[in-house]
């Protein structure tokens, strides 16, 4: 007997396949033609649902922008049953008392599984948590940070041998301080952050020689040994769209040209991750486009963009699946990604036929403005979290159920 039988067209060894899929304690133990039980069965194809290596849910200290809640439930709405949360708090998570104060904060209020990240800041390597989930380093400034403009070698070498991801932004300091100025719009901020900061702090990046490293939201295919990350926004959008405020961003939209080259090496497979980067922030704060607060949000939208992508035959499955799927759960060797035995039971079911617009004040996010509004986008009818439904028929029926991954091995 298992807890519970889902049955449906399930994406099994590379291609969907009719299957009934036994779960226990949240577990997948059983994959087989036929189970002789009770089940529920699910229409349209089923995929593994999606992990989110990069967002900003801004708890605690700034939830007037967004709440652990708000966060997740906008997770799992877009297909995503797994996050992992950056570090640039109000206060900065760059120490174990910070780490372990946001945890028992967070945890209550978590609708999908989570990790978090703790900041390196050149020096702390001793006392970040070692319980982290991954290690995030601010090369140069941005949203609550002031970037790490020297690094001892030693502390480095800690954080390497920690064997948890770091994860780059990579824009130099000293390189966006020499370029900063004015910026009405979002062509002169691409020109004060420009492309050749994100090429300096690779470079530095590169050089620390870590075990394993990410460059997260790179605007450009540059040369790294380590996995390349990009997010919607840079694939989707260029500088010349008239999106205002709800367009910047850190690093900024680029030109269409490059924008175009970006989506084009994704599409052959240059990229190992799509990531959000959702970092939401409130209104009052994106009204002014030179006073305005950099961060676009997209936990909600980011598998549903890319699904229409791939109905659109722009880009194919099996890279939209293992960019948003199964090389991000890999690369913090979750247990999910992948409908097989001894994986959590963490599902979606898809209909390619359900091709909306995005309509951003639907999206659930406390602060809701997206640059990608009127976008197509398809988002999944049902999504299923440990064997348990959180989504049903696109409405939210799922509870505080979120586990902090350390918990989930
Ligand atoms: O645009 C950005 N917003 N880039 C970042 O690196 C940080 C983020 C935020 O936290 O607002
Ligand atoms: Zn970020």
């Amino acid at each position: 007997m298992y807890d519970r039988v889902f049955s449906g067209k399930f994406l099994f060894h590379g291609s969907f396949q009719d299957l009934d899929i036994g779960v226990e304690n949240g577990i997948i133990t059983g994959i087989k033609k036929h189970i002789n039980e009770e089940k529920k069965i699910l229409k349209n194809g089923i995929i593994p649902a999606g992990t989110d290596t990069h967002v900003h849910f801004r708890d605690p200290g700034e939830t007037d922008k967004e709440d652990f809640s708000t966060g997740t439930i906008s997770a799992i709405f877009g297909g995503t049953t797994t996050v992992f949360d950056m570090p640039n708090n109000r206060r900065k998570i760059d120490n174990y008392a910070a780490y372990s104060d946001k945890l028992e904060i967070v945890r209550r209020k978590a609708f999908c599984d989570f990790g978090l990240y703790s900041m390196f800041t050149g020096t702390n390597g001793d006392i970040i948590s070692k319980e982290s989930s991954g290690i995030k380093v601010y090369m140069g400034e941005t949203t609550n940070t002031g970037g790490m403009n020297n690094y001892s070698e030693d502390a480095v070498r800690t954080i390497s041998e920690m064997g948890i991801p770091v994860v780059f932004h990579a824009e130099d300091g000293s390189c966006l301080k020499k370029h900063g100025g004015r910026a009405r719009n979002l062509k002169e901020y691409s020109s004060i952050r420009p492309m050749e900061c994100e090429e300096i702090a690779i470079e530095r990046a590169n050089n620390m020689k870590l075990s394993r490293g990410v460059i997260t939201h790179m605007t450009h295919d540059y040369g790294t040994p380590y996995i390349k990350e990009v997010t919607p926004h840079h694939l989707l959008l260029n500088y010349d769209m008239p999106l205002g405020p709800y367009g910047k961003v850190n690093p900024p939209l680029r030109s269409r040209e490059t924008q175009e080259d970006l989506i084009a090496k994704l599409v052959n497979g240059t990229f190992n991750i799509i990531s959000s980067d959702h970092a939401p922030h409130v209104q009052n704060d994106k009204t002014d486009f030179e006073y305005s607060k950099a961060g676009i949000i997209g936990v909600e939208t980011r598998i549903p963009l890319m699904l229409a992508l791939v109905q659109k035959k722009l880009l194919s499955f099996d890279t939209f699946y293992k960019t948003c799927i199964l090389n991000p759960a890999q690369l913090f060797n979750l247990r999910k990604g992948e409908i097989k035995i001894g994986n959590y039971a963490d599902f979606m079911s898809v209909d390619f036929s359900s091709m909306e617009k995005i309509n951003d004040y639907r999206l659930h996010s406390k602060n809701p403005g997206s640059p990608f509004n009127g976008f197509d986008a398809i988002f999944p009818s049902d999504v299923i979290m440990r064997g348990e439904t959180v989504i049903e028929g696109k409405e939210l029926i799922g509870d505080k159920m979120g586990k902090y991954i350390r918990e989930l091995k």
